[in-house]
């Protein structure tokens, strides 16, 4: 017990010096089951226990060594809500908010949690949570614009929203102060310390103000690769002045970074990049130079307009060695892959030095809804104890709206419509209500509501006002006649008294005052009249409603004579799969039956007619894992892929329509379409939509057709497949692994828009097949190791397999072959290598130079990197890959509109098509895909 006070003691002798700063420190452990120091940093951090009422704790398990803060974490639920702190600050104070997040849990094969951050209504981060055992930090400088701040979790689109720490640090008077800080903040992109000691990162008690610089021997991917040959790590124990703007901490300047080779360079990822920064270079001369001895160099990359002919010279900018230099750029707009290159000039003895640098990005503050519509929607919130639209926080409309009100689209926005009917409300109607001036509706019925009806007489946007069923008191106001949208007033069951005002009764809009025992109307007739104007209006609405029924009636018979002879088309001597749901498929030949559940479905096609139209197979068009693929002209007109079994020996013939029941029921615009099948004797054919620009493959390895696929081509095709295949794995039920994904399995249509084939069939021969065991099946080059070595497939071996798909996208090379690769044998291995290292050009397809931005193409190579991590488990889901193509599109397209069907559909998969919930499963350890009954 006596431990405590004694740990307390050690502490404050620790750190007497920057007691000062520490006291402002707010660290929240979230999740933290109690308040406590850190006795390695001396941070007291308070649990988060009484500041939200949501979420719930999780244990966080890791290897990594980590903090106290980071054993548990709180989880919020994955829904449209947001999740709130609310921290105090001053205002125009600065401060640095930080964030972060360790997952920890990465075991439970559940794709890891990606959802959105936000500062006030501001748009601070989406976290993405790649992986699960480091610690993923969000850091901004603001300067507060209120007295108080909300950071807010919400919209998870995958997995759940979490936080594991969120801590506050006030800025000294001056730092980090811009020209734009009224409209912008600064989200943090690198704090970088060159030269570092270790890997770890520099934080508080070296840095008084608790920044974290990371220690440029941290490996991230992409991150500070592509150093100059020569550069040299030094470092000195002699004091330096930092006092100049920014106060890094001495430790970060005690070290540095020198071209030896007349050249510093390096390049680093900077996540939400291209964007509008602020730039600093922290530079301090800490080696002793000789008297006739100088150090000037210059930046030549990036080259930003108007500074390219100024040069650095260390000790004469800071006046003297050992002293700070901070060159830094106001507003400077920088890619997302920055590459920098300091130069030594021609007359300098030394090479270019560097001890850090920070990136931080312009992030434009978006306005919070307007604070009178806000205090008026509080003051409700605190006249009832029921439900939890009473602590609702964050801001009420950005990014998502509060459930019981309705926001403009304006800004800042405003208040329309309050919805809180039947909220067990008491009290009066807040005063303040004529705040809200754009208030269109408002619903307060079915409360215990006292007092008088407030002044509203500004709010001319009123259409609707419910205040029936309540207690209120008083007067009716007259000012309601003169609302000029005004439609319904309800003020039935209240204790209102007095005369009604004429006004009131003008007939422009419903009114109902009834059971208001005090209520008198000031004379007999304004009542007759309302009640002639009533029943004027009942008769006709009655007229009204009549002719709307019969026309509906006549309408509905129409109907299903257009539907008729639509049918007829397919009829015949076709046959159609019947699904009931009592049994799980069955098959009827004969007739032509009619289903209900709207689907199109395969159709038997007679063995005959499959001869005609493809005149005695005689056009062979390629060689698929089913058999041999011939073109065909159905008698509509339909162009068909007809595929051949190459199998005439197996028995499977009721696994074969299984399939087929299967495959008709998968509908989707990025598959290929299976319009028949047919079944005679020892003959299995498949009859398909034909593709009529052929398939990927012989677009990108095929040197005359190779022209046509620029890069951006190549990532809609992407896309396309990768819709086609999140569709297979999400929307199907069951839903399918594909087993095959290649680049010969994704066609082209006309309109070069792709389309995945060949999902969930049997392969019965092929040479490109591995027979490498009897059950692991896949194209070499495509298959999935782990599924090759221990058989457990997963949708993750699809996602392995497009993620070489991906590779040959960027490179144009084939998956296997030894002159290309030589000993690494296959693409994966050369282009994970080249990648790691930061270099991508080396792989790129040359046909593509100059026509891509190399940063969507590194958002490619970094997802398809993960796509064939060598565990399932550490690969993305096809949906996130998905993401990631969009996220690229949109970067190449840069500001072009983006107004076609790719990207107009929503970044989710489209999960439209939903098909009743069959007691089916795939087997997936046989050749065939089975369709059994499950139970
Ligand atoms: C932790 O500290 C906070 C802030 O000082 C305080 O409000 C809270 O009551 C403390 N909690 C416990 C369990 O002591
Ligand atoms: C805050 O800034 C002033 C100069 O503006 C400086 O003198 C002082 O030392 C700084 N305080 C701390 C704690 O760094
Ligand atoms: C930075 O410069 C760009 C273009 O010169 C300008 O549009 C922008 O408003 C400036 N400020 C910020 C904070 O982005
Ligand atoms: C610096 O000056 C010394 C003599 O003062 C001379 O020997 C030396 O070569 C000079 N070094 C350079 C790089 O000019
Ligand atoms: C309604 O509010 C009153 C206090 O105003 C409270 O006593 C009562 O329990 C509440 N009713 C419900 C259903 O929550
Ligand atoms: C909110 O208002 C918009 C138009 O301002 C309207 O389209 C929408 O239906 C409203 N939502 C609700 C729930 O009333």
């Amino acid at each position: 017990m006596a431990l405590l006070p004694c740990l307390l003691l050690l502490v404050l002798l620790l750190f007497p010096s920057v007691s000062g700063q520490v006291r402002d420190f707010v660290s929240i452990d979230c999740g933290g089951t109690g308040n406590y120091t850190d006795p390695n940093t001396g941070l007291a951090w308070i649990s988060d226990a009484g500041l939200t009422k949501y979420g719930k704790v999780a244990e966080v398990r890791t290897s990594r060594k980590t903090g106290p803060q980071y054993k548990f974490h709180r989880y919020f639920p994955a829904d449209s809500k947001k999740y709130c702190y609310t921290l105090s600050t001053t205002e125009r104070r600065r401060y640095l908010v930080r964030a972060t997040f360790l997952y920890g849990n990465s075991d439970s094969g559940n794709p890891y949690p990606m959802f959105q951050l936000f500062m006030d209504s501001t748009y601070w981060s989406t976290v993405t949570i790649k992986d699960a055992s480091s610690v993923f930090v969000e850091e901004m400088i603001i300067r507060a614009t209120s007295s108080s701040l909300q950071v807010c979790l919400c919209c998870a689109s995958t997995s759940y929203p979490f936080i594991s720490t969120l801590e506050l640090r006030p800025l000294n008077v001056s730092m980090y102060a811009t020209n734009y800080e009224d409209d912008f903040y600064l989200k943090v992109a690198a704090r970088v310390n060159f030269g570092a000691l270790s890997d770890e990162p520099i934080r508080y008690p070296d840095d008084p103000y608790d920044r974290i610089w990371e220690s440029d021997l941290y490996k991230r991917q992409n991150y500070l690769v592509g150093m100059a040959p020569g550069t040299r790590r030094i470092c000195t124990k002699r004091n330096i002045k930092i006092n100049t703007r920014e106060f890094p901490p001495l430790k970060v300047m005690q070290t540095a970074v020198v071209g030896t080779r007349g050249i510093l360079s390096y390049r680093l990822n900077l996540d939400g990049f291209p964007a509008n920064a602020r730039a600093y270079a922290y530079l301090a001369e800490i080696e002793d130079l000789g008297k006739n001895e100088t150090r000037k160099f210059m930046m030549k990359q990036p080259y930003i307009p108007g500074y390219d002919n100024i040069f650095v010279n260390i000790a004469e900018n800071a006046h003297g060695s050992y002293a700070l230099y901070e060159p830094s750029y106001m507003n400077v707009s920088l890619d997302f892959v920055l590459s920098f290159l300091f130069s030594k000039t021609q007359d300098s003895t030394r090479g270019p030095l560097l001890n850090a640098i920070e990136i931080s990005k312009y992030v434009q503050i978006i306005p919070k809804t307007d604070f009178q519509d806000a205090a008026v929607l509080h003051a409700f919130q605190s006249m009832s104890s029921q439900g939890e639209w009473t602590y609702e926080d964050g801001d009420p409309c950005i990014p998502a709206r509060w459930e019981w009100i309705n926001c403009s689209s304006s800004m800042p926005p405003r208040i329309t419509q309050i919805f809180l009917s039947g909220k067990n409300l008491s009290g009066a109607i807040p005063a303040d209500i004529k705040q809200i001036e754009q208030l269109t509706e408002l619903w307060l019925d079915d409360n215990s509501l006292d007092g008088p009806i407030p002044d509203m007489s500004n709010l001319i946007n009123l259409e609707v006002v419910h205040l029936e069923n309540n207690e209120l008191t008083g007067q009716l106001p007259s000012y309601f006649g003169k609302l000029p949208s005004l439609r319904e007033l309800y003020v039935q069951n209240n204790y209102l008294s007095g005369d009604i005002p004429p006004a009131l009764l003008n007939g422009k809009f419903i009114f109902n005052y009834d059971g208001n025992p005090g209520l008198r109307l000031m004379g007999q007739h304004e009542r007759h009249l309302q009640l002639i104007v009533a029943t004027v209006i009942g008769a006709f609405a009655a007229v009204l409603l009549l002719v709307g029924c019969l026309w509906l009636l006549w309408n509905h018979q129409k109907k299903p004579l257009q539907g008729e002879s639509h049918k007829k088309i397919f009829s015949g001597n076709y046959l159609r799969i019947l699904s009931k749901s009592s049994s799980p498929y069955s098959i009827v030949r004969g007739a032509s039956l009619v289903i209900d559940d709207g689907l199109d479905l395969a159709y038997y096609i007679s063995l005959t007619e499959i001869e005609e139209a493809t005149c005695k197979f005689s056009k062979k068009i390629g060689e698929g894992s089913f058999g041999t693929v011939y073109y065909g002209k159905m008698k509509d007109g339909k162009e068909v892929a007809v595929k051949v079994s190459a199998d005439s020996t197996s028995s499977g013939t009721q696994q074969f329509i299984n399939e087929v029941a299967l495959l008709s029921r998968i509908h989707h615009k990025n598959l290929v379409p299976l319009i028949g099948f047919c079944e005679e004797g020892c003959q299995r054919i498949l009859v398909y939509e034909y593709m009529h620009n052929g398939t990927l493959r012989d677009h990108i390895h095929d040197s005359v057709k190779q022209k046509s696929l620029n890069w951006l081509s190549r990532l809609v095709i992407a896309e396309d497949a990768a819709k086609g295949l999140s569709y297979l794995h999400n929307g199907c039920n069951p839903s399918v692994i594909h087993r095959d994904v290649k680049t010969s399995n994704i066609l082209l249509d006309i309109n070069m828009r792709a389309k995945v084939s060949d999902f969930g069939l049997s392969r019965q021969a092929d040479e490109n097949l591995t027979h490498v065991s009897s059950v692991a099946r896949g194209t070499v080059g495509y298959l999935d190791p782990e599924y090759y070595a221990n058989q457990q497939l997963s949708d993750k071996s699809d996602v392995y397999s497009f993620g070489v798909v991906l590779l040959e996208l960027i490179s144009g090379r084939k998956p296997v072959s030894v002159e290309d690769y030589g000993a690494d044998w296959n693409i994966v291995h050369w282009a994970r290598s080249s990648i790691r290292k930061g270099d991508i050009t080396s792989i790129i397809d040359p046909s593509l130079m100059g026509t891509f931005k190399i940063e969507s193409v590194w958002r490619i190579a970094e997802i398809a990197v993960l796509s064939v991590e060598l565990h399932g488990v550490s690969r993305p889901r096809m949906q996130e890959v998905e993401m990631v193509i969009q996220d690229a599109i949109k970067i190449e397209r840069g500001s072009q509109s983006t107004h076609d069907s790719s990207s107009s559909s929503s970044s989710m998969p489209s999960l439209h098509v939903s098909f009743p919930s069959d007691p089916l499963e795939i087997v997936s350890d046989t050749q065939l895909v089975s369709v059994t009954e499950a139970r």
